[in-house]
């Protein structure tokens, strides 16, 4: 049932980016153009209150350590990513006053509202997490007003490139000079983006390039150690096959694991059920 309403779902996003294929010709829909580098948020004019303080020069790739989606929180991660005062969503500079806004409709945050609450608030948090963690050296970005609205006002940096991230199904084969004896496996890529891009691409660090697994220097032996074939063991890291199954299965059996809890707890319509991946062979290959 739910493969099945995944397919209707998939042909009906199809269309869609057939759809939108014709209009926009010269972009891939299956790729998200991704700025890396630094940006600067200004504010919108707004028609009550020009802005007073200086413009925020921001580290994107900085950003990159967590999800795309603890900022993006409405991103599906197959379209494009909208701007944060996009129509619709944190449109106003300051919320209106009270009794301006239609009945029954709830007022959506303010744009500075918006990125105080999500910006500083997470500096905070992560102040704080480290300290109670005993960390000598605290990372986190500013708290103070002037840390991000220096005085006299910052010179806008825009210095961003970028990158293509592929957003539909990758097909991922084994290396050359393997012959393999399972089929390859369709990975979803975009359906991955709840979690850090880090938390695969462990070697990046937000830079416009991303390297391929099985890239030269990284996980490039096509064979076990002669000592084991136990794809665990640290002479397995560079083993191409041990990087695979050791990212992709401990996730999809702790979801599982973690989805068999929720069902024993009573807990079966689908909605409520955290979503896992396969663990069994054919689902993959
Ligand atoms: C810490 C918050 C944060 C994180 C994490 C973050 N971004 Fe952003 N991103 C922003 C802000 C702020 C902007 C500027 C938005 C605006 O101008 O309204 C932006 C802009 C963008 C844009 C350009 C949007 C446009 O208006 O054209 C894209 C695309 C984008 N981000 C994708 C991503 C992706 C993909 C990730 C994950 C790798 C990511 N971002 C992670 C905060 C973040
Ligand atoms: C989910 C947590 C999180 C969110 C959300 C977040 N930041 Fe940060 N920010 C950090 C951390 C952690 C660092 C320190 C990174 C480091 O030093 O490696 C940082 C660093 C910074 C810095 C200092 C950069 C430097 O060069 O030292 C600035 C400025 C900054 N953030 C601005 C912003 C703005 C603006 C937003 C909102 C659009 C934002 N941050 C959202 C966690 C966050
Ligand atoms: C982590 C970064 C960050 C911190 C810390 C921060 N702001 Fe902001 N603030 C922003 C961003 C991003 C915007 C939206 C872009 C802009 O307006 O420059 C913004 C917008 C504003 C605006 C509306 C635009 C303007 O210039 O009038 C005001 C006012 C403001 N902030 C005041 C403050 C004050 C006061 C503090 C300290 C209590 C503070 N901010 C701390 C990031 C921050
Ligand atoms: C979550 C997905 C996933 C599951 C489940 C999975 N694999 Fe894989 N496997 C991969 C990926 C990704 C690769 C690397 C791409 C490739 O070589 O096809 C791979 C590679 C392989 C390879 C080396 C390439 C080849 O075809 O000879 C073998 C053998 C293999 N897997 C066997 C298995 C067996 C047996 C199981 C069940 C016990 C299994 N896999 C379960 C994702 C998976
Ligand atoms: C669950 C693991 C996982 C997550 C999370 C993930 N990716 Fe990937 N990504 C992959 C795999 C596997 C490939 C295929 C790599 C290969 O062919 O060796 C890939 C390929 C890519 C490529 C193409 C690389 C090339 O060789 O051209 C880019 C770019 C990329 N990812 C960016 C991102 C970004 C940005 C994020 C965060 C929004 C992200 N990925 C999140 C696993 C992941
Ligand atoms: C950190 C956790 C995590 C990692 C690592 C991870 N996955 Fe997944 N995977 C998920 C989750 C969660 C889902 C279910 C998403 C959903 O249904 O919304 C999923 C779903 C899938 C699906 C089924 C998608 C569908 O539409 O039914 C495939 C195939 C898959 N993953 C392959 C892989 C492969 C191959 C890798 C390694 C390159 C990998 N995954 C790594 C969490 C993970």
């Amino acid at each position: 049932m739910r493969s099945y309403a995944r397919l209707v779902c998939c042909i009906a996003v199809l269309m869609v980016i057939l759809g939108q294929h014709l209009v926009l010709a010269d972009k891939d829909p299956e790729q998200l153009m991704l700025p890396t580098g630094t940006m600067t948020i200004t504010a919108p004019p707004d028609a009550d209150r020009e802005p007073q303080l200086s413009p925020v020069v921001f580290d994107h790739s900085l950003h990159f350590a967590y999800s795309c989606k603890d900022c993006h929180h409405t991103w599906d991660a197959a379209g494009p990513v909208q701007s944060c005062a996009a129509a619709g969503c944190h449109e106003n500079l300051w919320a209106k006053p009270p009794g301006t806004t239609p009945l029954g409709k709830k007022q959506v945050k303010s744009l500075a509202g918006a990125y105080h609450q999500v910006c500083r608030d997470c500096h905070r948090q992560e102040e704080k997490n480290q300290k109670a963690a005993g960390r000598k050296r605290i990372y986190t970005g500013p708290i103070a007003c002037e840390g991000c609205h220096p005085e006299p006002h910052a010179e806008p940096v825009n210095e961003l490139e970028m990158l293509p991230v592929p957003l539909g199904t990758l097909t991922i084969e084994a290396p050359e000079g393997v012959y393999p004896e399972r089929a390859a496996v369709d990975f979803p890529h975009g359906v991955h983006f709840d979690y850090a891009c880090q938390l695969c691409h462990h070697e990046w660090y937000g830079e416009y390039e991303v390297q391929g697994c099985a890239t030269e220097g990284c996980h490039d032996q096509l064979e076990p150690d002669p000592s084991t074939r136990d794809i665990k063991d640290p002479a397995n890291v560079y083993y191409y096959l041990a990087a695979y199954h050791n990212t992709c299965l401990p996730c999809h059996r702790d979801l599982q694991k973690e989805r068999t809890s929720f069902e024993k707890a009573g807990i079966t319509d689908e909605e409520n059920l955290p979503a896992a991946g396969p663990v069994n062979c054919v689902e993959c290959h």
